[in-house]
C-alpha cells in the first residue's frame, strides 16, 4: 500500500493542497450553456452532481469570481451537456477565458439552451435555489427533461488529468462453461 502523509501547510499553500487532495476524486466534467440577453456561452465544471428524485434537482459549485456565470444565470435556464471522452478540448475551451468558447464546438438547440454534439448525456435545467458557500456559489437546478445517448463514454478528471474510464474485466459467471 502507498504510504500518505498528512500535510499541515502554511496558509498560502493550503489552497494548492486543497486542490491536490480533492483531486484524488474521479469526476467527470460538464458544460453548462445558456442563450440570453448578452448571447450564447457556457462554462465547464466537474462539481455537478444529483441532488434530488423528486423533485428532480442536480447541484453545481460555481466560483464567486466566475465572470461567465452571471450571464448564464440571468438567462435563467440552461442545458447540462455530460462530456463524453473525445471532448477534452472542449473542457479547456469552455474554462478558458478571452474566448469564443463556442468556436469550432459542434452544437445543437435544446428546450433549455445549446447542448454539446455527441455529449453522452444532456439535462435541461432552470434556476431553482442558490446558496453562498464560501468562495463559492451552490447552485441547485430543477431538471425539465434529460436524456442519454445509447453508447460512448464519459471524459474524466482526475488529479488534474483527462482520462476515460475502462471498466474492470468481469468474473466469469458462476455455473458458466470455460
Ligand atoms: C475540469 C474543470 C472543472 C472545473 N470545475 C469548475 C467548477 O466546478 N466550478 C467553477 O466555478 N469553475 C470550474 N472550472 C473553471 C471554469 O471552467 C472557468 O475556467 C472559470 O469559471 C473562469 O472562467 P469564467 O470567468 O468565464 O467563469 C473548471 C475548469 C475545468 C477545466
Amino acid at each position: 500500500m502507498a504510504t500518505s502523509t498528512t500535510e499541515t501547510p502554511a496558509a498560502a499553500d493550503a489552497g494548492l493542497l486543497f486542490r491536490k487532495v480533492l483531486g484524488h476524486l474521479p469526476t467527470g466534467v460538464v458544460v453548462i450553456a445558456s442563450e440570453g440577453a448578452s448571447g450564447r456561452t457556457g462554462i465547464a465544471v466537474n462539481s455537478f452532481t444529483a441532488v434530488s428524485l423528486d423533485p428532480a434537482l442536480v447541484s453545481i459549485c460555481v466560483a464567486r469570481t466566475s465572470t461567465t456565470w452571471p450571464a448564464i444565470r440571468a438567462a435563467g435556464r440552461f442545458c447540462i451537456s455530460i462530456l463524453a471522452d473525445h471532448h477534452e478540448q472542449a473542457s479547456r475551451q469552455f474554462s478558458a477565458r478571452n474566448t469564443d468558447r463556442f468556436a469550432g464546438t459542434s452544437w445543437h438547440d435544446q428546450s433549455a439552451g445549446p447542448a454539446l454534439d455527441d455529449a453522452v448525456a444532456w439535462l435541461n435545467c432552470e434556476m431553482y435555489a442558490e446558496y453562498a458557500a464560501g468562495d463559492h456559489t451552490i447552485v441547485v437546478a430543477r431538471v425539465h427533461s434529460l436524456s442519454a445517448a445509447e453508447d460512448g463514454s464519459a471524459l474524466v478528471f482526475f488529479r488534474g488529468l483527462y482520462g476515460r474510464f475502462v471498466p474492470n474485466p468481469q468474473p466469469p459467471t458462476k455455473g458458466a462453461t470455460p
